[in-house]
């Protein structure tokens, strides 16, 4: 049986540690990385297979599946929201067509998928907290091919008895790898200008509130959501909201100061702000918690404190 992962998307935020996780689990030679691009010295590269794969490739994705006896794929590539805004019918090709693309594989040679929503699927007529159930309303082009991801996978479920299933990640907060041109990217660049120069020009406002996550906690959550047995998992398969901690980026500067008391942060709001307004400030996660029995281990002081303790590890 086709039992080995094919990973797209492999050498960006999430996927430079998604990669390692699957590794360590299910044995290096398991699993397949790909991207459009290479780094040299990545570690998604220089620790397993590796291929350079666009996601729009139809041909070139069926050949890599059926050559390396692929039974699922966790689909990362995409563009994200600031990149995304800035060059809106990339994002909407790579996005919605590099999905098609992989669920259409998906459907053709019996394969599992996962496929990541976002938090960029709520609009501001969203309640402040988010339930899980509500009208979606984006008004950026990168929530809007969020939703048509979330679609997607539930139709191909609906219709075609492929098992897609995403989550809505919040923020994400990490050190290995750099965000990857998101609106929430502050929140971990200002660890590195912490450490760096000492001070931090933020650009959201003080008191911009946003749903954010550590990152071991979104890579825990999407091991648990693969793990969890088909018939547990309701409506929501598409794109579960999970929520981590939530926090105002001058929380974020205060947190930060317990480690270094001399930072100092300003804020200069971008266009980044506007996108950020649209988006709720917490995110009710009870339908997970409910049928997947997901649960957050990092608050926000918990997330600082691995944040230093994971770059100062870095810096040595
Ligand atoms: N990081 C976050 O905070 C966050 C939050 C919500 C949702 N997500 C979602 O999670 C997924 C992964 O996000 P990430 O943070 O790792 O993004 P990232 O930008 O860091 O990485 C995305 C990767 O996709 C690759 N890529 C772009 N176009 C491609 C193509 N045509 N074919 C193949 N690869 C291509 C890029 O080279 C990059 O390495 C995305 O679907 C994103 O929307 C991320």
């Amino acid at each position: 049986m086709a039992s080995r992962i094919l990973v797209t998307g492999a050498l960006g935020q999430i996927g430079t540690e998604l990669v390692d996780a699957l590794r360590k689990r299910h044995g290096v030679d398991a699993i397949i990385a790909s991207d459009v691009r290479e780094i040299e010295d990545h570690p998604v590269m220089s620790s397993g297979p590796f291929h350079l794969l666009s996601v729009l490739d139809e041909d070139e994705m069926r050949r890599l599946v059926v050559d390396n006896q692929i039974g699922t794929i966790y689909h990362l590539a995409a563009i994200l929201s600031a990149t995304g805004e800035a060059n809106p019918e990339l994002c909407e090709k790579v996005n919605v067509g590099g999905t098609k693309v992989v669920l259409e594989c998906a459907r053709e040679h019996n394969l599992r998928v996962f496929a990541p929503s976002s938090i960029a699927v709520y609009g501001p007529d969203c309640p402040s907290i988010a339930p899980q159930v509500t009208p979606l309303n984006p008004t950026t082009v990168y929530g809007e091919t969020k939703v048509v991801g979330e679609q997607l996978a539930v139709y191909y479920w609906m219709n075609h008895g492929v098992d897609v299933r995403g989550l809505r990640y919040p923020g994400l907060i990490s050190y290995k790898a750099p965000a990857g041109g998101g609106t929430t990217d502050y929140a971990v660049e200002i660890f590195h200008a912490a450490l760096e120069d000492g001070e931090y020009t933020c650009f959201v406002r003080e008191d911009t509130r946003l749903p954010m996550m550590y990152m071991d906690d979104a890579i825990r959550a999407t091991l648990d959501l693969m793990d969890a047995p088909a018939d547990s998992l309701g409506d929501a398969r598409g794109g579960y909201n999970i929520a981590g901690c939530s926090f105002i980026a001058g929380e974020l500067v205060t947190s930060i100061q317990r480690h270094l008391p001399d930072f100092t942060c300003t804020f200069e709001p971008d266009i980044r702000q506007t996108y950020a307004d649209s988006w709720p400030d917490e995110i009710e996660d009870d339908v997970a918690r409910r049928e997947w029995q997901w649960s957050p281990a990092f608050d926000l002081d918990a997330m600082v404190d691995a944040m230093f303790a994971g770059l100062g590890a870095n810096l040595d």
